[in-house]
Parts: C-alpha cells; sequence; structure tokens
C-alpha cells in the first residue's frame, strides 16, 4: 500500500478537507494513474452531505470524484490495455463480478456485485472506496478508459459520469432524428444531453429555472428555451414530446412535465433529489406514458460516449477550479450557479 494526498470530508457537516489515504499497490490487473483533472458532480455532494442516507449511507471519512482522466504511472504485470504514459480515464465503477448476466450483457451498472469508485466496500483493502479528489488511483484495467486525443482534458473528465449517464438513456430510448426531446435543468447532466441529443438530430427543448442560462442554451445546440416556472410557455409544449431527460438534483413539480409527453413517450429520471417525487398516474395513464429512471452507463457504452464524443468534438464547458475551491463550488452547485461543470486542476492538490 501506498499513500495519496486527497480532500475528504471528515462528516456530513465539515467541509472537504486536505488529508492522506491508503492506496492499493497495483495487482497483476491494475492500472495506476496520475490524477489530471476530477469532475465535480451533484452526486459528489449528495454523498459528502450524507443527503442519500436512507438508500446509501456515506462512511466518512468520504472522498467523492467519479470524473477522472489522467495519465497512467505503472501498470500491473498482466495489463495489456494500458502502458506508462498512456492517457487514461475511470468513472462511477471500479469492479464488478464479471460473470452476472447483467457482466456478461455489458452493462456492469447493474451488476449485484459492482464496486463504485467512492463510498463502496473496498474488497482489495477493506473499508471503503475512496474517489479522484485525489492525486492518484489504482483500477483493473477492464474498468479504465481511453480518452481519445483530440480531447481537451478538462473538458473530457465530465464525460466520465455527466456524458455516459445522459448519453446512456437516449439512446436506450431512441433519441434520433426527427424525435423531440425535452432536458430538465441546465447543470452538469442537462448540458451534456442538450449537446448529445442535439448531436443525435433530434429536436432540442430546453427546460430552466434560470431565464439567464437562455442564450448559452441556444449556444450548447437547443432548439428551444422554456422557462418551467412560465406557465403559458409550458401549456404550448403539452403532448408533444417522445423523449424528456430530467436531470434536476432538487424537488420539483413532475407532473407538469410527465404532462409534456405525447401518446407513449418517456420521461427519464437521471436527477436524484433527496426526497420521493410525488407522480399523477393519471397523467401516465391517458397517453399511455411512461415514468423511468437510469443510472450511468456500463464500461463498453463508456467507451462507445468517450468515441461518440472525439468524432464530434464534443467536451463537457468547464470552469477549472483549484482544489481549494471545492466547497465554493459546492456552494454555488446549490444555487445552480455552475457553467456547467467545475472541473479540479489536481495539480493543485501538489502544494496541500
Ligand atoms: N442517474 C445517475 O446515474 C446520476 C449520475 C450523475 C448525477 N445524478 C444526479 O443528477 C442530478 C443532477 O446532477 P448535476 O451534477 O447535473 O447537478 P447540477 O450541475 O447541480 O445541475 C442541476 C440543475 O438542476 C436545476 N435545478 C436545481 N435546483 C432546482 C429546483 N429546485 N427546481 C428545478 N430545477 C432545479 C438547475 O438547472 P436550471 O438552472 O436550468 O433550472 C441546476 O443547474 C443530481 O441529483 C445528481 O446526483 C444522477
Ligand atoms: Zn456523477
Ligand atoms: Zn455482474
Amino acid at each position: 500500500m501506498y499513500n495519496a494526498k486527497a480532500y475528504a470530508a471528515a462528516s456530513a457537516t465539515s467541509p472537504m478537507a486536505p488529508s492522506t489515504i491508503p492506496r492499493r499497490d497495483p495487482t497483476e490487473h491494475d492500472v495506476q494513474i496520475e490524477i489530471l483533472f476530477c469532475g465535480v458532480c451533484h452526486s459528489d455532494l449528495h454523498t459528502v452531505r450524507d443527503e442519500w442516507s436512507s438508500f446509501w449511507p456515506t462512511a466518512y471519512p468520504c472522498v467523492p470524484g467519479h470524473e477522472i482522466v489522467g495519465r497512467v504511472a505503472k501498470v500491473g504485470s498482466a495489463v495489456t490495455k494500458f502502458k506508462p504514459g498512456d492517457l487514461a480515464a475511470v468513472g462511477c465503477l471500479v469492479d464488478s463480478d464479471r460473470t452476472c448476466p447483467e457482466c456478461q450483457a455489458g452493462l456492469e451498472q447493474f451488476c449485484p456485485n459492482m464496486t463504485l469508485t467512492y463510498n463502496f466496500p473496498d474488497k482489495h483493502i477493506g473499508g471503503v472506496t475512496y474517489g479522484g479528489y485525489s492525486d492518484s488511483v489504482v483500477v483493473d484495467e477492464r474498468f479504465v478508459l481511453k480518452v481519445p486525443a483530440n480531447l481537451d482534458l478538462a473538458g473530457a473528465a465530465p464525460l466520465l459520469c455527466a456524458g455516459v449517464t445522459t448519453y446512456s438513456p437516449m439512446r436506450h430510448w431512441g433519441v434520433t432524428k426527427g424525435k423531440k426531446v425535452g432536458v430538465v435543468g441546465l447543470g452538469g447532466l442537462g448540458h451534456m444531453g442538450v449537446k448529445f441529443a442535439h448531436a443525435l438530430g433530434a429536436h432540442v427543448v430546453v427546460f430552466t429555472t434560470s431565464p439567464h442560462k437562455k442564450e448559452d442554451a441556444l449556444r450548447l445546440g437547443a432548439d428551444e428555451v422554456v422557462v418551467s416556472r412560465n406557465t403559458d410557455e409550458m401549456q404550448k409544449q403539452s403532448d408533444s414530446f417522445d423523449f424528456i431527460l430530467d436531470a434536476v438534483s432538487a424537488d420539483h413539480d413532475i407532473n407538469t412535465f410527465i404532462n409534456l409527453l405525447r401518446r407513449d413517450g418517456n420521461l427519464t429520471m437521471v436527477g436524484a433529489p433527496e426526497k420521493p417525487l410525488p407522480v399523477s398516474v393519471f397523467g401516465l395513464i391517458f397517453r399511455r406514458r411512461s415514468f423511468s429512471g437510469s443510472p450511468i452507463g456500463g464500461i463498453r457504452e463508456t467507451q462507445e460516449m468517450l468515441d461518440f464524443c472525439g468524432a464530434h468534438n464534443i467536451t463537457a464547458d468547464v470552469e477549472v477550479i483549484p482544489i481549494q475551491k471545492v466547497n465554493e463550488a459546492y456552494d454555488r452547485l446549490l444555487k445552480a450557479d455552475v457553467k456547467y461543470r467545475f472541473s479540479i486542476d489536481m495539480a493543485s492538490l501538489k502544494s496541500e
């Protein structure tokens, strides 16, 4: 084992602060990565503050971060996909059993024995896994992704969660040319959803509570922007959507969006607010609409998404911050004040 530098929260009410964590020495199938950038996902904030305690309680100290890009520092003797010096990326998953039907289908995000990148039992050294707010990480090569060489690294990091979490349901629900697609909430996930829906050829409508984001939404690829607190504007969109992706992190009225779906339309939640959302079944029944959810994506699809981003030159719009500003970044996330993802320059951790 060796010590890595990290930023950790000591409790649900503590700020993130400098810390040292143990990492395993790479075993034969492992890749040790020097982390260059790590995106700040709203899930990091939910976890650090233990907002999902009833479903997935947080163990402390907690080191979040699952949007990791870096350079390979060392590889184990059996590693074939990577060599020292290569670019490498890690998302939300670092292991699974590889044998269950979900794993065999390339859908490790549904594996009953998966290991998430942070706050999950660590099978190698005990305790829980520690994420990417750190100077290095050690991951089995099967869960390490290749980053297309043409992508800016700070902007590529958020693809590992915000990217695949929005790409995967769009592929699953058949977002293509000719489809009308809504994206609710223009944050980290939402702005990636807009870019993907646009690149897939759909007619894209953004729903935002922040009128000042209108110009940005159009620049990111939206065809229309609706301020969701404006009832008249919402009314005009009734019964018209094939698919709506909801990426909102907080409590909101889901029924107003379900009512915008056409017959057989689907609304998928990727946003994971702390409290349950009441759903009016009549909104579903009378148009045979469906309401579902979607978690991240498997390794195969994550690589497919990265390659798609390479081919279409898609990255996240990022505000690069030093790790010392991560607490401020969390406060700004709660005010929907991010354009549109914070990406931590991990070189800043060297001075701690
Ligand atoms: N399913 C998964 O696998 C998965 C993966 C990653 C993240 N998530 C979850 O997805 C959610 C979004 O994550 P993120 O990182 O994109 O967060 P984010 O960057 O903070 O964006 C959330 C956006 O939601 C909107 N919003 C915030 N509060 C709102 C409210 N009270 N009412 C209506 N809209 C509100 C805002 O957009 P506007 O200003 O445009 O209104 C905000 O920018 C989080 O809950 C996160 O945990 C889920
Ligand atoms: Zn995430
Ligand atoms: Zn499995």
